[in-house]
C-alpha cells in the first residue's frame, strides 16, 4: 500500500496542536457551503423519494467538524420534509478518511452527539447510523448507486500523491520561480485524481444524486501556496544549519494541488458524469473565524493572530512533515513559521480563495 495513505493524515486526539481543537477555518468553510448544501438537498427530496437518506463525508477527519456535516443535513431535511409534509427518512451516515485518521475520537464523541440530536430534535426525525468507511477516496468506498448524497469539505486539494520525477531540490511545493515543467506535472496529477474521483464517485451515486465539494483554490492575485513556500525556505535554512538532512529535502514534495476555478471546471466537463451547478470562490483570511468564541472587544494583535494561523497549519501539516523530516525539528519549524507569518501580515493582506462546488449525477 502507498505510504501516503497511512502517514497522511491530521494531528490526532484533543491535545493543545490537535486537528479537533485547531481546525475553525475549516469549520468556517463548512459554513459557507451549508447554504449550497441545503440547495442541493432540497432539491434532491423533489426528485427522488428516499426512505433511508444515505450520505457520504470524504476526508472528514476528527474533531467537531467530522459530525458537523451529520447535524447540518439533518437539520436541512428535517426543515424540508417538514415543508413538503414527508415523513422523516431513517439517516445512513459515511464518514470517510483514510487509514490513519483518528476515528477512535469520533467515535467516542457519538454517545453525546447522538445525545443532542435527540434532545434537539426529539423523536420526530428518523433513526440515524453512523459509519466508518476508512480507505481513500482515490478508489472505489460503496456499491453502485448506494449514495444520494456526497460531501467533501476540505479535503480534496490533497493528490493521490506528489507528482514524480520532480526535481524541486530546495522546495517543497510549486512557488513563483518553479520552472513550468513542473506546475504541468502538478496540474497533470490533479487532473489524474480529480478525474478519477468524479468517475468512482459517479459509480456510487444514484441517478439525480447530488455531491458538494470544497477545496483549496487558486486565482492571480491570492496565493496560498506562500505557505508552502515559507515552510520550503525554512527547511531549507535548516538544512544549512545542518538541522536536517538534504537529501530528506531534496526527495519531498507535498501532494497537494490548489486548481483555479476554470482549472477545476475542465475535469468535471471533460470526465462527464456529472452536470455542474454551481462553482465558485469564497475568498478567505488566512485566520479566518478567529473571533469564534472570542470576546469581539479583544483585540487581537499580529503575534495572537499568526499563532492561530501556525496552530490551525500545524494541525493539518505535521503527521506528513514529521514523517519526513523528525519530530525533533517540529517545534523549530513552526515556531520560525510565525515569525515569518508576523512579518508578511505587516506587509500586506493574507487571504486564499476556497472553491466551492455543487453537482448532479447525470442519469
Ligand atoms: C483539512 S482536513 C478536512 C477535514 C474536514 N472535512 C473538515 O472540513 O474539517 C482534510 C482531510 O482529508 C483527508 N484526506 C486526504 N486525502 C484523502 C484521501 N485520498 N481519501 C480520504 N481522505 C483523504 C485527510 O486525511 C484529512 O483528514
Amino acid at each position: 500500500m502507498d505510504t501516503q495513505q497511512v502517514v497522511l493524515h491530521m494531528n490526532h486526539g484533543t491535545g493543545d496542536n490537535s486537528y479537533a481543537n485547531n481546525s475553525i477555518i475549516q469549520k468556517k468553510v463548512m459554513r459557507e457551503a451549508k447554504g449550497i448544501v441545503e440547495e442541493s438537498i432540497k432539491r434532491l427530496y423533489t426528485i427522488i423519494p428516499v426512505h433511508c437518506f444515505k450520505v457520504a463525508d470524504l476526508g472528514c477527519s476528527s474533531g467537531p467538524n467530522a459530525l458537523q456535516l451529520v447535524s447540518n443535513v439533518m437539520d436541512i431535511v428535517d426543515t424540508t420534509t417538514s415543508n413538503l409534509n414527508l415523513k422523516p427518512p431513517v439517516f445512513q451516515f459515511f464518514l470517510n478518511d483514510l487509514y490513519g485518521n483518528d476515528f477512535n475520537s469520533i467515535f467516542k464523541s457519538l454517545p453525546k452527539f447522538l445525545e443532542s440530536l435527540e434532545e434537539k430534535k426529539g423523536h420526530k426525525l428518523g433513526p440515524c447510523f453512523i459509519n466508518a468507511t476508512p480507505g481513500t477516496f482515490y478508489r472505489r468506498l460503496f456499491p453502485n448507486d448506494s449514495l444520494h448524497f456526497v460531501h467533501s469539505s476540505f479535503s480534496l486539494h490533497w493528490l493521490s500523491q506528489a507528482p514524480k520525477k520532480v526535481v524541486n531540490k530546495e522546495n517543497i511545493h510549486l512557488t513563483s520561480t518553479s520552472p513550468p515543467g513542473m506546475h504541468k506535472a502538478y496540474l497533470e496529477q490533479f487532473q489524474k485524481d480529480f478525474k478519477v474521483f468524479l468517475k468512482l464517485r459517479s459509480q456510487e451515486v444514484v441517478a439525480g444524486g447530488g455531491m458538494v465539494l470544497t477545496l483549496f483554490g487558486r486565482d492571480k492575485t491570492r496565493d496560498i501556496r506562500t505557505v508552502w513556500t515559507i515552510i520550503g525556505t525554512i527547511l531549507n535554512d535548516m538544512v544549512l544549519e545542518n538541522l536536517i538532512e538534504a537529501t530528506k529535502l531534496e526527495s519531498f514534495n507535498l501532494p497537494l494541488y490548489d486548481p483555479t476555478i476554470e482549472e477545476a471546471r475542465k475535469v468535471i466537463e471533460k470526465e462527464g458524469s456529472f452536470s455542474l451547478q454551481r462553482l465558485e470562490a469564497v475568498i478567505m483570511g488566512w485566520d479566518a473565524n478567529i473571533n469564534e468564541g472570542v470576546d469581539e472587544n479583544n483585540k487581537l494583535d499580529l503575534n495572537m493572530r499568526s499563532q492561530f494561523i501556525t496552530k490551525q497549519h500545524r494541525a493539518a501539516l505535521e503527521p506528513l512533515l514529521k514523517a519526513q523530516f523528525g519530530e525533533n525539528v517540529m517545534d523549530k519549524l513552526f515556531l520560525r513559521f510565525k515569525t515569518k507569518v508576523v512579518q508578511l501580515m505587516e506587509e500586506k493582506n493574507l487571504e486564499f480563495p476556497t472553491l466551492l462546488v455543487s453537482l448532479i449525477k447525470n442519469a
